[in-house]
């Protein structure tokens, strides 16, 4: 792979592959469903060569709806060699859930606006009304959904109950809050190193990928205690956050949804459609809230324990997503841009670390506790792109390009010398490099 044309061949090929028909797998074995905001990635690359096949990514996202408005993390696949997947979630507990889909009973970081209206540019006029027309009542919906389950207290950021549903399953501010929360004294008997081959026996990520570029057992075991929670309130919002809650206004979550406010405010005026008064005060609220998860100290933005309010003061990729969230001053923007630039915080040579050099729990290979992302550094690079800082923005594109050059579509690479781990292929490597390349 040499010239940006056989990256992008490279990149489609993957892509291909992993193609079901209307909607595209992350990656066959170790990620088998369709997963929200993979999916909105993935269409943002596929419209640069086959927009009407973008378009049926999102629509099969929507399918999987609830009557309550909320879009779930994974629509799972048919077939018995899926079922135990779908048995862990059952989300028809819930009555909310749809009918004909088996989905789970979370969500995740709301990409959809965002995916619509990059799919929207490559449509003429005509056709781009009406895609933002079909689209546009079931973002309303799910962004109603996110303020009026998510955000109890009115106060602008909206509350997750699992990692899941950040997308950054085992990153360390979420770590750190369940090793505080109480567990089962089940887990920490099977996490011990006694059991430790045994616990690999049963888990089927550790089948596809070396278990020290995977969450560690303990992690592995809290997310899933934490799922059986959820599933035995049926994923009824009320009683999850009735007892023993454990809930975080997760940094990562609440700046994609805001920069999906602003994208579907373009969607709305694009088709004259009227936004309801309480979401756009909703909305309003959201961008005056981030200010209130910076931290004056350490210069940085966090997630918030919804419980006690406290910052939780633990550096993660997600203190650089206020960039891409797009509301915060040029000022503050320049304080972020400075930790890009220093190679021990998320500088180094193949920018940008899930996690800052300099934290304990870095580790270059280690899941969303260290390497680069593709999806992560889109998201970063978008932000940098509007507030101007073009010359960061081409950098981290450099040497994106570099690694997967060396290593192809890899999961994820170290930041330190850009070695890849993780899944052999993820769809959201290549359709994202094919939008960085086109
Ligand atoms: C992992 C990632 C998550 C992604 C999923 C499918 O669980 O942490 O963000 O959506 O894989 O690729």
């Amino acid at each position: 792979m040499e010239e940006p044309a056989d990256i992008i061949a490279g990149a489609r090929e993957v892509l291909r592959a992993s193609d079901k028909g209307d909607y595209t797998i992350p990656a066959a074995g170790l990620y088998p469903h369709q997963w929200l905001w993979d999916s909105c990635f993935i269409s943002i690359g596929i419209r640069h060569y086959d927009v009407e096949r973008a378009q049926k990514e999102i629509k099969s996202l929507l399918r999987g709806q609830w009557l309550n408005g909320m879009l779930p993390h994974i629509i799972f696949l048919p077939g018995r060699e899926h079922y135990r997947d779908r048995e862990l979630f059952r989300a028809d507990l819930n009555p909310n859930s749809p009918n004909n889909v088996a989905t789970s009973g979370l969500t995740q970081p709301p990409m959809v606006a965002e995916a619509v209206v990059k799919i929207g540019e490559k449509l003429s006029l005509v056709e781009k009304h009406s895609w933002f027309k079909s689209t546009y009542p079931h973002i309303v919906r799910y962004h109603e959904w996110l303020y009026a389950e998510r955000d109890p207290h009115d106060e602008g950021l909206t509350l997750q109950v699992h990692p899941w549903e950040t997308g950054l399953d085992n990153t360390p501010p979420w770590m750190r809050a369940l090793k505080d929360h109480k567990f089962p004294l089940w887990i920490r008997i099977l996490s011990s190193k006694l059991l430790e081959p045994a616990v690999h026996l049963v888990r089927r990520d550790t089948r596809f990928v070396r278990s020290s570029e995977r969450l560690t057992n303990f992690e592995t075991l809290v997310l899933f205690s934490v799922q059986r929670r959820l599933k035995r309130k049926a994923y009824d919002i009320d009683k999850i956050l009735d007892h023993s809650i454990f809930a975080i206004e997760d940094i990562n979550f609440n700046c994609i949804l805001i920069r999906a406010n602003h994208q579907l405010k373009q969607i709305a005026k694009a088709i004259d459609a009227k936004l309801p008064e309480k979401l756009l005060e909703s909305m309003r609220k959201s961008e005056a809230a981030l200010e209130s998860l910076w931290d004056e100290q350490t210069k940085q933005y966090y997630s918030r324990n919804f419980v006690t309010h406290n910052l939780i003061i633990e550096p993660s990729i997600g203190a650089l997503m206020p960039l891409y969230a797009g509301c915060i001053s040029k000022e503050r923007a320049a304080e972020l841009i400075e930790m890009l630039h220093q190679s021990k915080v998320f500088g180094p040579k193949f920018p940008v670390p899930s996690v800052p050099l300099n934290s304990s729990w870095f580790d270059p290979h280690r899941y969303w506790q260290g390497p680069v992302w593709i999806n992560t550094n889109w998201l970063i690079i978008e932000g940098l792109k509007r507030y101007g800082f073009e010359k960061e923005a081409e950098h981290i594109k450099m040497q994106m390009i570099q690694m997967i050059k060396k290593s192809g579509f890899r999961e994820y690479f170290s930041p330190i010398d850009g070695s890849p781990a993780g899944s052999r292929t993820l769809s959201w490597s290549a359709a994202l490099m094919i939008d960085l390349l086109s």
